[in-house]
């Protein structure tokens, strides 16, 4: 296993990869690894010659008060994790590397950052946009795969790619989840036993709304407003928002007589979960 800390580095390692004709996938993550992690790596290990995935929490992704200080890490687990499921090389830079001081340039992606976590995290979407920019152009994967947990950001960064006719090709991997439901992130371990149980909620509305709009219902303020019904319900839970919206734009729909998303955030106790689900007639 190579751990790689410099762009230099890391540049000269993927050139000499697609020298000898031979393809890369990239798995970006924040590390402190978790099964969904995990999956996108073992689907990556399947999608090109070579798996690097790159570990940093960036900082330009979090807001001020967000949780950055306090993200987990462990990055001596995150590699023998990563290992077992076949990466061969982690870009493991620090912030200095991927941010120097006279760093001035930014990747936004217009309109579609503005609803849903845009909304309460107006700059978050301009820093995943920035990093992953630059984890590309560093890295150079001919494909890279997102989990769809983040719904939003997988179509962002498709946005992303197909507007700066970047020579990646991004794969999407299905949300991967507890056995009781809950969607895996990170983020969990912030959850006390008891908010673990509440943060069910999520899933279970979203699985709820499912069978509404399987069952013939096709107004979406109707599924919505029952998901948000049952979230409120709930203890020690704050909802961020509740949508229904288009796979590809993130538009609002009002009729769900094709394929929709819905997608939403929800804090529980001090700690905010985003989950989301296809919608099928
Ligand atoms: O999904 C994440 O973990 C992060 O947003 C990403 C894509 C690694 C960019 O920092």
């Amino acid at each position: 296993m190579d751990v790689i800390t410099t762009v230099r580095e890391m540049k000269a390692y993927v050139r000499a990869i697609h020298q000898r004709g031979e393809t890369i996938c990239l798995v970006p993550t924040m590390g402190y690894l978790h099964q969904g992690h995990l999956d996108l790596m073992r689907m990556g290990r399947n999608l090109a010659d070579h798996l690097i995935i790159s570990i940093f929490v960036n900082p330009t992704q979090f807001g001020t008060g967000e949780d950055l200080s306090v993200y987990p890490r462990d990055f001596q687990r995150d590699r023998r994790l990563s290992g077992d499921v076949g990466v061969e090389c982690i870009f493991f830079p620090d912030v200095e590397e991927m941010y120097p001081p006279a760093y001035a340039t930014y990747v936004n992606v217009e309109g579609m950052t503005e609803s849903l976590c845009g909304r309460s995290r107006p700059t978050h979407f301009r820093g995943v946009t920035t990093v992953v920019a630059k984890l590309f152009n560093i890295c150079d994967p001919d494909v890279s795969v997102f989990g769809q947990k983040d719904y939003q950001q997988l179509a962002v960064i498709r946005r992303m790619v197909e507007d700066l006719n970047m020579n990646v090709r991004v794969v999407a991997h299905p949300t991967v989840r507890e056995t009781d439901g809950l969607a895996m992130s990170s983020r969990n371990k912030y959850l006390s036993g008891e908010q673990r149980q509440e943060a069910l909620v999520l899933s279970r509305a979203l699985n709820m709304a499912r069978e509404l709009v399987s069952s013939g219902e096709k107004a979406a303020e109707r599924v919505r407003q029952a998901a948000i019904d049952m979230i409120a319900s709930t203890p020690e839970t704050v909802i961020d928002y509740v949508e229904i919206v288009h796979p590809d734009t993130l538009h609002c729909i009002d009729v769900i007589d094709d394929r929709a998303v819905m997608a939403l955030a929800v804090k529980i106790g001090s700690t905010r979960l985003i989950d989301n689900i296809e919608l099928r007639l």
